[in-house]
């Protein structure tokens, strides 16, 4: 389990001490207990698309926490490269398998028992390891697309998983980062809420941040979880012009 088990978010008041281990991850995906899988292409990514490529082709485009998202395929499809990292096998082997894309299998010397699949084009490597470890990888990339991934770690890490989206960032890079807006003393996560006072604490030293929109994303489960309101809100990351 990463981290410790208790974080309180002081601009709310609330207990967020909810810690999901990576074998309770590993098992929502054995279950099929994937309902969090969007089977179309994300909304908001189809929305920002030209806002995340700003003009710019070929990328080098991260999925942290990347499950099966669809959207890997079709970026990767435009002549991108795609990199994912996911805990579970499962999950990357069912996009491979869901795609209809051949992929071979390889060992990853710099991380110990981690594994990366990647398609024979090459424009696609998903990693099976925990996100804490892959910065042991040396890259760096143009264009990141966090749905599900911040909002997904456990409080007690936000801060570690910040940083490493940060040193992953090439300097024009643009990451669009999506969270969930609930009211959070009704459910406790995952996903997680994470306020603008604490994404300006977790980025805005680096970065500007720029709230770009939102969209209602309340279903089913939702409502089961006891909430009456639920938004997906996207934001715009870059880093701040006057670093080094
Ligand atoms: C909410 S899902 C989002 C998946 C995908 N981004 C999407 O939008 O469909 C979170 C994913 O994070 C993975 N995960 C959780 N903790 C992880 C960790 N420490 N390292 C790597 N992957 C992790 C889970 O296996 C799961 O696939």
């Amino acid at each position: 389990m990463e981290g410790s088990p208790v974080e309180t978010d002081n601009t709310t008041g609330i207990k967020q001490d909810r810690v999901m281990a990576n074998e309770e991850w590993i098992m929502k995906w054995e279950q099929k207990n994937i309902a969090f899988h969007e089977k179309q292409v994300h909304r908001l990514l189809e929305k920002y698309l030209d806002t995340l490529l700003n003009h710019r082709d070929k990328l080098r485009i991260f999925f942290p926490l990347c499950g099966k998202a669809i959207d890997m395929k079709w970026l990767a499809d435009m002549g991108h490269s795609i990199t994912g990292v996911d805990i579970s096998e499962t999950g990357l082997k069912e996009f491979f398998a869901d795609q209809n894309v051949s992929y071979i299998e390889e060992q990853v010397p710099e991380i110990p028992g981690a594994k990366v699949f990647k398609s024979l084009s090459g424009n696609i490597s998903l990693y099976c390891c925990s996100i804490y470890d892959f910065p042991r990888i040396a890259v760096k990339f143009d264009g990141i697309w966090d749905r599900g991934g911040l909002v997904a770690v456990n409080p007690c890490d936000r801060k570690r998983y910040a940083n490493i989206l940060l040193s992953l960032m090439e300097k024009e890079c643009r990451y669009l980062l999506v969270t969930v807006s609930y009211d959070p003393k009704l459910h406790s996560g995952p996903p997680f809420y994470v306020s603008d006072t604490e994404l300006d604490k977790l980025f805005g030293i680096f970065c500007s941040l720029k709230c770009l929109g939102k969209v209602d994303a309340f279903r089913e489960d939702q409502r089961k979880w006891g909430l009456d309101y639920f938004y997906e809100v996207i934001y715009l990351l870059t880093q701040k012009s006057n670093l080094c």
